[in-house]
């Protein structure tokens, strides 16, 4: 069975989109959808993989978890996310904004708000103060962006995929940024030993996708949290980018705040609104 899970796990990482996600965050989704779907369960216990691999129970599988795993993940990566490390190269030799910005472009978030990020932090240090230490939280490629801060701050850069971790890892060490990495699971870790009291954490375009994951995640992801701002982004336009998502979408998020006794300030750019919160 254990061998069988394995290369479920396998089958599922071969998209390329996926393929930078770590076995074991797909293997928990894997156990937990043989958990509860019965069928797929007793037909791994009769059937050799490659009968099971014709089943429609087992394309169902395939099918539900590489969803949840683009929607919280692959979805960001665009094309060129490949080229990666051949342009952390070109950075190394130049580290210009021009190279930065090459390494922001190919994941969806940061491309998005490239021309704007000077401003966005300028905004967030007037109400937080400049920071000593940055605790990002499912930070995607924004650890790139560490120019346009326009102060040196310690820098912790968190996510799922040890594989990108690793890559920003890298480029910390190119540019002498006194910087690590971590790997979380915003939705099992216990942020109390990442997150000190004057951090600011960044939790920028992921409680959408979170609370698709698990309902009423942030709540706890916000309580977990003990710096004193946090600053949290939604994206305000669509996956496809096309239509606007309207504000009382975020009507929810703004009734949380409030019941968790915080305060916030909101700032918007184009396709995003970013709030600071204070607990
Ligand atoms: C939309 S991207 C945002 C990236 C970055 N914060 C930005 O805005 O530029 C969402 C990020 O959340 C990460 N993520 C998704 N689920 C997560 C989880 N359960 N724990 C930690 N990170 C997660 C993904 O790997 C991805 O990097």
């Amino acid at each position: 069975m254990e061998a069988a899970i394995s290369l479920i796990v396998k089958d599922i990482l071969t998209k390329k989109e996926l393929s930078n996600l770590s076995k074991e965050f797909v293997l928990e989704k894997v156990k937990k959808f043989l958990e509860t779907h019965k069928k797929i369960n007793e037909k791994m216990k009769k059937e050799n993989y490659l009968r099971l691999q014709r089943a429609k129970e087992y394309k169902e599988l395939v099918k539900t978890i590489r969803a949840e795993l683009r929607e919280v993940y692959g979805v960001f990566i665009l094309k060129d996310y490949k080229k990666r490390y051949e342009l952390l190269k070109e950075l190394k030799k130049n580290p210009s904004i021009e190279n930065h910005n090459k390494i922001l472009g190919l994941h969806k978030s940061s491309k998005e708000r490239l021309p704007y990020y000077s401003l966005v932090y300028k905004k967030i240090f007037e109400i937080a103060g400049v920071p000593k230490r940055i605790i990002d939280l499912a930070c995607g490629l924004n650890p790139f962006s560490y120019p346009f801060l326009g102060c040196k701050p310690e820098y912790v850069a968190c996510d799922l995929s040890e594989k990108d971790l690793d890559f920003i890892k890298e480029y910390f060490k190119i540019m002498r940024i006194k910087g690590s990495t971590k790997k979380i699971n915003l939705i099992k870790s216990n942020l109390y030993e990442v997150v000190k009291k004057n951090d600011l954490v960044l939790l920028f375009k992921t409680l959408d996708s979170l609370e698709t994951i698990k309902r009423n995640i942030s709540g706890q992801v916000l309580r977990n949290i003990q710096g004193k701002f946090i600053v949290v982004s939604f994206s305000t336009k669509s996956l496809g980018g096309g239509k606007i998502i309207r504000k009382e979408k975020r009507a929810w998020f703004e009734r949380l705040i409030k019941k968790l006794g915080y305060r916030s300030k909101i700032f918007e750019i184009p396709g995003e609104t970013f709030y600071i919160i204070t607990k």
